[in-house]
């Protein structure tokens, strides 16, 4: 089976095609446009800016990754409907709506959401991980989910205001890093020496100690923005003061999700704990969690996609469009994009 994959629900103009061998699932081709130098430029996102972009490259990126295969052996094609910006959602839509129609094979629609958890699932054995304790997180959404099967989800949890991705962002801009926000922290935040240093800089953990699994993080914003402020420029413009920032927002960020998680998974008596989203690439994020994982519930199984399979990409959509077909077969032709929509 060959399932031809579509994203573009943010900046990237996505493709993959997939090939299903019995049970495994071989990727053949994997195409990211990214529009990063773009957007750059402004610092954020321009929803009709990138819109114009997905226009130009899907039939660019459509050429390439179907390079080597008959059309005709592809048996259908995923696509995401939602969350993400609402004019990247249709453009990808309509384009693979024609698409499908052109080599009338069905269409199969995807929440994006559950794309970055499902990734986790492109060579795992499924059985006996649920209950699983899912955490996204993304440039648009923090949420803690609990599973209990493909399909079978519950939000517990999920962030008031900005969403982690999105403090890295914006953090990065107010400091004069570049854009997207995550690396450029995490770049900086690598070249702090800690040996013999005591940070001079403490930001807030916000609701880090709440019952709830909430998240927010405009106040860690606020709080770096005012203490950014509070400086004079020659300390604000200096190697020290941006490092030991950059350490600090990234910790902060890192124990809030991991003592959250770790909280959900004891309740709920998670045997895997799964992430997904574009902050899981995180290096210090990745290591902090299997750190604590295997020394606090090491009864837990945990789950982590490759860095390049955290950030959008189209295999995720494939690969739950795939998990989706194989459990209900039903393909929908009338798709539409859903800015909101819930996993
Ligand atoms: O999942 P994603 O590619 O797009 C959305 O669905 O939003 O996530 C993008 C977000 C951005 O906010 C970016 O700054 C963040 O993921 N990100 C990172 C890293 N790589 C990407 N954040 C922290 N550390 C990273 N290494
Ligand atoms: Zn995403």
């Amino acid at each position: 089976m060959i399932i031809l994959a579509i994203e573009t629900s943010c900046d990237d103009t996505c493709m993959a095609l997939l090939e299903i061998k019995g049970q495994k699932i071989e990727i053949r081709n994997n195409i990211v446009s990214s529009q990063v130098k773009l957007h750059a430029k402004y610092g954020g996102i321009y929803p009709f800016l990138a819109k114009r972009e997905h226009q130009k490259n899907l039939p660019l990126v459509f050429k390439k990754v179907i390079k080597g295969i008959d059309v005709a052996q592809i048996d259908f094609i995923a696509i995401t409907k939602g969350p993400g910006l609402e004019p990247c959602l249709w453009t990808g839509i309509n384009f693979a709506k024609k698409l499908a129609e052109g080599i009338k094979k069905p269409l199969i629609s995807v929440n994006h959401i559950e794309a970055h958890i499902l990734v986790n699932f492109i060579d795992s054995n499924l059985q006996k991980i649920f209950p699983a304790i899912c955490l996204v997180v993304s440039g648009g959404h923090t949420q803690l989910i609990l599973m209990k099967g493909i399909g079978k989800y519950k939000i517990l949890g999920e962030t008031r205001d900005d969403a982690a991705g999105e403090c890295f962002d914006k953090t990065a801009r107010i400091l004069g890093l570049g854009y997207p926000g995550g690396p450029a922290i995490a770049e900086q935040a690598d070249k702090l020496s800690m040996i013999n240093n005591q940070l001079s800089i403490k930001l807030p953990r916000p609701m880090i100690f709440q019952k709830n699994y909430d998240f927010s993080f405009s106040g860690l914003k606020t709080a770096v923005l005012y203490n950014f402020k509070s400086q004079p420029i020659k300390i604000r413009k200096s190697k020290k003061y941006i490092q030991e920032m950059c350490y600090e927002i990234q910790q902060a960020i890192i124990d809030v999700l991991l003592l959250k998680t770790l909280k959900a998974a004891k309740k709920y008596k998670a045997k895997a704990i799964i992430l997904g989203g574009g902050v899981i690439a995180n290096k210090e994020l990745r290591k902090q969690f299997k750190e604590k994982i295997k020394k606090e519930i090491p009864y837990s199984k945990f789950c982590i996609p490759d860095p390049g399979y955290c950030v959008d990409n189209a295999i995720m959509v494939g690969i739950t469009a795939f998990y989706h077909h194989k459990e209900n077969k039903k393909t929908k032709q009338h798709i539409k994009a859903e800015a909101n929509l819930k996993i």
